[in-house]
């Protein structure tokens, strides 16, 4: 049975970093409220020079050296944002171009904050199915352009970067202990729109549009969407919360990560943050963290992983696989 494995990863951040405190410079708020209820400190803001195709090409050479492999070996691009660089093309083909790619395909997935979790699904089933042998699941974002800044309620929350991984189809024998993906699980719910969305868009007002967010409505869906994916991907599996090694969820909230850690029984020394650093950075907060955590050799080859967002839509889902 092919398994889709990952082969590398990488990451890439702007160049500025924005502290909370430099917030209270421009909206009324404080960096105690913002880290009580976020448990972020900082958050890093893309310059004029950088945009999701630039970040998520950066993220996409990184994983590739991690890998030791050149765009010649990857036969598709699929990223996932929602914020392109343009409306089209796809930020997945402006990266192919960037990395000097005219072979293979490349494509944009748009789950919001879950995009890496439909992506990394996505590419799996195209490995599985013999589609693709070699993809680079990239996550990038620059949500810093679609803030309103003078909206306390939104802008202290997100923040921009781009991380990366290369999957590869690899013969498992079919079993748990195979290395790649195991399962997923995918929701969504498009009743919710309105708690978390953008107010434009090419075909209602012709302009981008910012984002607008009830975060207390967001918030009390979270940690049960969360964990109902998380139970059914173990249950595809018959692995359970005991057996994981690391869970890296979407970074939107430490209070929302380690409520659905407690629920789920996972030790609080199992699950990898970086909310604090990063901010919710949406479709890259996964790859990010996976960079941060595999190159500090906390996630070794082996492990049993855990991902998991819940995003705009509302969106969520789960993929388990072992690094
Ligand atoms: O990644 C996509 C998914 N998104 C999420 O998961 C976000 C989910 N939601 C959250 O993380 C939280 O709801 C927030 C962090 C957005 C807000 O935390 P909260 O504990 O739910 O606060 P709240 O919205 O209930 O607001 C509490 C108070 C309000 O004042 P009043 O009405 O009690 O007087 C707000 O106006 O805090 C006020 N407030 C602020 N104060 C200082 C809201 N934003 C700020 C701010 N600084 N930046």
């Amino acid at each position: 049975m092919i398994r889709s494995v990952v082969r590398g990863f990488g990451a890439a951040l702007p160049k500025r970093v924005v502290t909370n405190r430099e917030l209270e410079q421009t909206v009324d708020t404080t960096d105690e409220w913002i880290v009580q209820r976020t448990g972020i400190t900082q958050r890093y803001v893309a310059g004029p020079d950088e945009t999701s195709a630039s970040l998520g090409t950066d993220a996409a050479r990184a994983a590739l050296d991690n890998a030791g492999l050149t765009p010649d070996d990857i036969d598709m691009i699929v990223v996932a944002t929602s914020t392109p660089d343009n409306t089209f093309p796809a930020t997945a083909v402006n990266i192919q171009n960037r990395l000097g790619m005219t072979h293979g395909y490349a494509f944009d997935m748009q789950a919001v904050c879950t995009g890496f979790v439909y992506a990394v699904t996505t590419a799996d089933s195209f490995i599985r199915s013999g589609q693709a042998k070699r993809v680079l699941v990239i996550g990038t974002e620059t949500f810093s352009r679609i803030l309103d800044w003078s909206d306390r309620t939104t802008c202290v929350l997100f923040g921009d970067g781009a991380g990366a991984i290369v999957l590869e189809g690899e013969e498992g024998e079919g079993t748990v202990a195979d290395r790649g993906v195991l399962a997923a699980s995918l929701r969504s719910d498009g009743s919710h729109k309105d708690k978390l969305y953008v107010d434009g868009g090419p075909s209602t007002t012709g302009t981008v549009g910012h984002l607008r967010m009830e975060g207390r409505e967001v918030f009390k869906h979270a940690v049960g969407m969360i964990t109902d994916v998380i139970v059914d991907a173990f249950d595809k599996t018959g692995l359970t919360a005991e057996e994981l090694d690391w869970l890296v969820p979407h970074q939107a909230n430490r209070r929302i990560i380690e409520a659905s850690a407690k629920k789920l029984g996972i030790p609080l020394e199992k699950v990898v943050i970086t909310v604090d650093l990063h901010g919710n950075t949406s479709a890259a907060s996964i790859p990010l963290a996976l960079a941060v955590a595999a190159s500090d050799g906390r996630i070794r080859k082996g492990d049993l992983v855990m991902l998991e967002a819940m995003g705009g839509g509302f969106t969520w889902g789960a993929v388990l696989l072992r690094w």
